[in-house]
């Protein structure tokens, strides 16, 4: 019989209720750098949208939606006679997500608070879902992939937002290196599930999309500059913000945490420019649909 340490349910909860509590203290970090997070990635946000078929009228599921700068997009595309369910694992996002419709006037958003893995939406319910930068913090992205599936109808389209490959996102590489090698930590295989780039090897994303049962299933990469005044902007909005850099640096003292700190500014540095400060990133849009119906 397993102890209850090497049962791996028991470990997928301790590693969703650290999850949950590690988003809960970046949250409100997060939603205050949103004008940011919104320039960085509206145009992939609209083309995220036009993949999964978000149009006037439809029915959206927004799986980790965080404060919902995405939500709010949706709600706009969709009009007073759509509907946005915007889900999130974390309280306290999803306090943030349900204010922030209500300040937009959004009364065709709802929240709820949901693991992805485990939606527990009625079968065929929406038109179209939409993952943004949450399904790679998956420990089982297939079973969030499949939750979306079935919550959709027949013909429903789903598109995901993920980063891709390391070399691509350098600046995401940098920051955790420095703060592995800062914590005495070994280096992480970076398509280990759950972490930040776990999803960007070329075609993982696709075959999970495929075995979840979605058809028409095509990726396409797209770049996106993180565009700040300087490079401290940058470090601000890591600080208050980037949950997994957080949690390891969660456990220096705060002299050594300071040392990881400068280290990050110090190779963060080299991507300013002549009017600002510009981290490359590239992101995998993942579109799919559920099989229409066959009479
Ligand atoms: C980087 S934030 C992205 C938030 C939002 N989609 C955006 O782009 O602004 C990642 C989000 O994934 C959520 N998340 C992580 N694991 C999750 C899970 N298993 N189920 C649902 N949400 C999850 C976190 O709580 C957090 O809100």
């Amino acid at each position: 019989m397993n102890s209850s340490t090497d049962d791996p349910s028991h470990a997928g909860q301790a590693f969703k209720a650290s999850m949950r509590a590690q988003w809960d203290t970046a949250a409100s970090g997060w939603s205050a750098h949103t004008p940011d997070i919104h320039a960085w990635l509206h145009e992939p946000t609209v083309a995220m949208c036009r993949m999964a078929g978000v149009r006037a009228g439809a029915r959206v599921l927004d799986v980790a939606a965080g404060s919902g700068d995405q939500t709010l997009e949706i709600a706009r595309e969709v009009g007073a006679l759509g509907y946005v369910l915007a889900t999130d694992l974390s309280p306290a996002f999803v306090a943030l997500a349900r204010d922030n419709a209500a300040r937009a006037g959004f009364a065709q958003v709802e929240t709820r608070i949901a693991d992805g893995e485990d939606l527990a939406l009625p079968e065929a319910s929406f038109d179209a879902a939409v993952c943004r930068l949450g399904l790679m913090f998956f420990p089982d992205p297939l079973r969030g992939l499949r939750e979306m599936h079935r919550a959709l109808r027949p013909g429903g389209g789903a598109c995901t937002m993920v980063f891709s490959r390391p070399e691509k996102n350098p600046c995401l590489t940098i920051l955790m290196s420095t703060a592995l090698k800062h914590a005495g930590l070994p280096a992480r295989d970076p398509f280990l599930a759950g972490g930040l780039l776990s999803l960007g090897q070329p075609d993982c994303i696709d075959a999970l999309f495929r075995t979840a049962g979605f058809e028409d299933v095509a990726t396409t990469a797209i770049g996106a500059v993180f565009r700040l005044p300087s490079v401290d902007h940058y470090l601000a909005f890591v600080r208050d913000s980037a949950s997994p850099i957080l949690q390891i640096l969660g456990k220096l003292d705060a002299a050594a945490a300071e040392a990881a700190w400068s280290e990050m500014r110090e190779r963060l540095m080299p991507y300013t420019t002549h009017d600002g400060w510009a981290g490359p990133n590239e992101l995998l849009l993942t579109a799919g649909r559920r099989a229409k119906e066959t009479t």
